[in-house]
């Protein structure tokens, strides 16, 4: 999928993944960890910004990556008329450089939202955006979908993914919106740090 497939899906508002709200996963795990001290996170893919704000909200350094025009204007506005900050940015985050490393990435119906074919590139993104130590926090869509976006993943193919590169800090199933309940995963991963 291209960034003009993206563009023209917000250009004639197409976006059945836009609920108007922060995913209910992230606002459990940010209420139910105040503990966790703040940095900076990367939402790649980040649509209109909803998890965006949810981070910097809790009180972390948040930015906002995507490669549609239109998901950046809507995002920087909203957060704007929420009186929230945060940085977002036009950036392929599958094959562009970071600006710099992050202490956390939170993946939110990106994976979901890429050909399969890119999933290597995206697991290799992963790595070059996040600090060594850094945490993976996804909300992945299991669902059995080949005709996407979405396109559907299994636990196992998740697993064999990220595991070699990262340990598995935590696994639940998430609260979700409701026409995802119980087809979410919530993984929360920390990328290893070199031996
Ligand atoms: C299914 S939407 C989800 C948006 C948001 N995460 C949400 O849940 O509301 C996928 C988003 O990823 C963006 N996207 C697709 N490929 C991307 C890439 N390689 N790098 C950054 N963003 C990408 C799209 O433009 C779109 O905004």
């Amino acid at each position: 999928m291209t960034s003009e497939y993206w563009e023209n899906r917000y250009q004639t508002h197409d976006m059945p993944w836009e609920k108007g709200a922060p995913s209910p996963g992230l606002v459990d795990f940010l209420a139910t960890h105040r503990e966790l001290p703040r940095g900076t996170v990367c939402v790649p893919g980040c649509g209109t910004g909803h998890d965006v704000r949810e981070w910097a909200q809790a009180g972390f350094r948040a930015f906002g990556f995507d490669v549609a025009p239109s998901a950046i204007r809507l995002a920087t506005e909203k957060t704007r008329a929420a009186g929230l900050q945060a940085t977002y940015q036009l950036a392929d985050f599958l094959r562009d450089e970071p600006p710099f490393q992050f202490d956390w990435i939170f993946e939110h119906t990106l994976f979901c939202a890429i050909d399969p074919k890119e999933r290597d590139a995206y697991t290799r993104a992963v790595q070059r955006w996040l600090k060594p130590g850094g945490q993976y926090l996804a909300v992945n869509y299991l669902i059995p979908d080949e005709d996407g976006p979405p396109f559907g993943t299994t636990r196992t193919d998740l697993w064999n993914r990220f595991s070699p590169e990262f340990d598995l800090v935590e696994e639940l199933v998430p609260r979700s919106y409701p026409n995802r309940t119980g087809l979410e995963l919530l993984l929360w991963w920390r990328k290893k740090t070199a031996a």
